[in-house]
């Protein structure tokens, strides 16, 4: 118990050490949130959700909860279609955008109208809709299962592709617009997680290829092991297979994250708070190098992390660890349970027949360019867009400058000459 608890401090330290240079001594976190109850912090800082933001800039938005097969209640935003083009009578082409691991729909939304990938869909006339995995900000709901019932937090990432990504695609295809689709099938675009939960899904379910038109990822993660990640690589010997204290970190919320940091976060980088020079220093110190807008962090610290659970970071570590991309460890027993094999299954990625285009970069610390390339070798339809800049890393799909120009004008023309093929038929 001990060492675990050295590891979980080891593992808010980390993250703390990377947000922050140095500690804030004159704050009291832990006297402005009860950590103890993530319930509690959320409710807090939830007051203004992705709808709210998204209203604010004059764009139609909806929430909608959607039942997996298991029971979970997952909360997806739609934009539905642009107040610019007056378009809600047209049929419009259907587009999910999934997030990454400890992220939410927000993190989509941060660069504003004139460069968000979601305004840019709505503006050319799409339906939009931001997916939220189980377990994060917007998506802490059962059917029957409380988040305080330990059996709510036993799920990876490979559950919410399984389960969620399948219902909100069946259910964006089951409204009035995606009725009246011409082909039953949408484009998909994920960032990190957003690709992996992709992955499992298209290979563990390949019935749902033919529900994509055109799928772009973002900082492909599959496999891990070449990942430069400092967190995962330190932590990866210790919790990346399955033993005692895999298991005791494992099927938890993500507390650490949820209590101590969202406080931070929360605190020292809303607008009209004294703290906010602060938060706008350590911002600086790690985003300062001229890349990303700085104007939008805030509203990126005040959303982030966004809550999962332990499982899907141990599955991470999994996979660095055994450098396959492969389900969840169970261990041997309940591997031969589950499976029917000692070892966890590989997932079938030769199975995922859908146009994938891949987007990757060189300074991107959790999609290692050689594992990506790895991963492309097996799937038979996949289209590679290594980034020209050769700073380019992880963050900077959401909060780069440029990130119109690079990413996401690009992935627009891809979905429309797919559209004007299709409106040829
Ligand atoms: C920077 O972010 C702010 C806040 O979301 C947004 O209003 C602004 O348009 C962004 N600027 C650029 C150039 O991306
Ligand atoms: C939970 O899901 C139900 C639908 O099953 C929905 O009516 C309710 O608003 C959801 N609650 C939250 C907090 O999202
Ligand atoms: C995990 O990732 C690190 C960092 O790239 C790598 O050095 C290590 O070999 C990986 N682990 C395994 C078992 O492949």
């Amino acid at each position: 118990m001990e060492k675990l608890m050295l590891l979980l401090i080891c593992l808010c330290g980390a993250t703390y050490a990377a947000v922050i240079e140095r500690p804030l001594k004159e704050i009291d976190f832990y006297q402005l949130y009860n950590v103890a109850d993530p319930e509690a912090s959320i409710s807090l800082r939830s007051k203004r959700s992705t709808l709210d933001r998204i209203a604010d800039h004059g764009y139609p938005v909806e929430h909608h909860h959607i039942v997996t097969e298991d029971g979970y209640v997952v909360g997806v935003f739609r934009i539905p279609y642009s107040h610019k083009l007056q378009n809600q009578n047209e049929v419009r082409p259907i587009v999910l955008i999934q997030h990454g691991l400890m992220s939410c729909s927000d993190a989509w939304i941060l660069a504003g109208p004139n460069d968000a990938l979601p305004y840019l869909l709505a503006d050319a006339g799409y339906d939009v809709w931001l997916g939220n995995g189980r377990g994060n900000t917007y998506s802490r709901n059962h059917t029957t299962r409380s988040t305080k019932h330990p059996d709510f937090w036993k799920f990876s990432w490979h559950e919410i592709a399984y389960y969620d990504i399948a219902a909100m695609i069946d259910y964006a295809l089951s409204t009035e617009n995606g009725l009246q689709q011409k082909e039953k099938s949408i484009h998909y675009v994920g960032h990190s997680q957003g690709t992996t939960v992709f992955f499992a899904l298209m290979s563990t379910r390949p019935e749902y290829n033919e529900k994509i038109r055109t799928a772009h990822m973002f900082a492909p993660v599959a496999i891990m092991k070449n990942m430069e990640n400092r967190l995962v690589r330190t932590l990866s010997p210790y919790l990346g297979y399955h033993n005692v204290y895999s298991s005791l970190f494992g099927s938890q919320e993500f507390i650490p994250g949820n209590g101590f940091l969202l406080a931070l976060f929360f605190n020292t980088c809303e607008p009209d708070l004294w703290a906010r020079p602060v938060c706008l220093r350590a911002m600086d110190s790690l985003y300062g190098n001229g890349r990303v807008n700085i104007t939008a962090m805030p509203e990126g610290m005040a959303t982030h992390p966004a809550g999962c659970s332990t499982n899907q970071i141990l599955h991470y570590m999994q996979e660095n660890q055994s450098g396959y991309f492969r389900q969840f460890d169970y261990g041997k027993a309940k591997n031969l349970k589950k499976y029917g094999t000692e070892q966890p299954p590989d997932y079938p990625v030769e199975q995922i027949t859908s146009a994938v285009h891949l987007w990757y970069s060189d300074n991107d610390v959790m999609a290692a360019v050689e594992d990506v390339e790895t991963i492309a070798e097996r799937m038979p339809n996949v289209f590679m867009h290594h980034m020209e800049d050769p700073l380019w890393d992880h963050a900077d799909y959401a909060l780069n400058w440029e990130i119109r120009e690079f990413v996401n004008e690009p992935v627009i023309a891809i979905m429309e000459a797919y559209e004007m093929e299709l409106s040829q038929v």
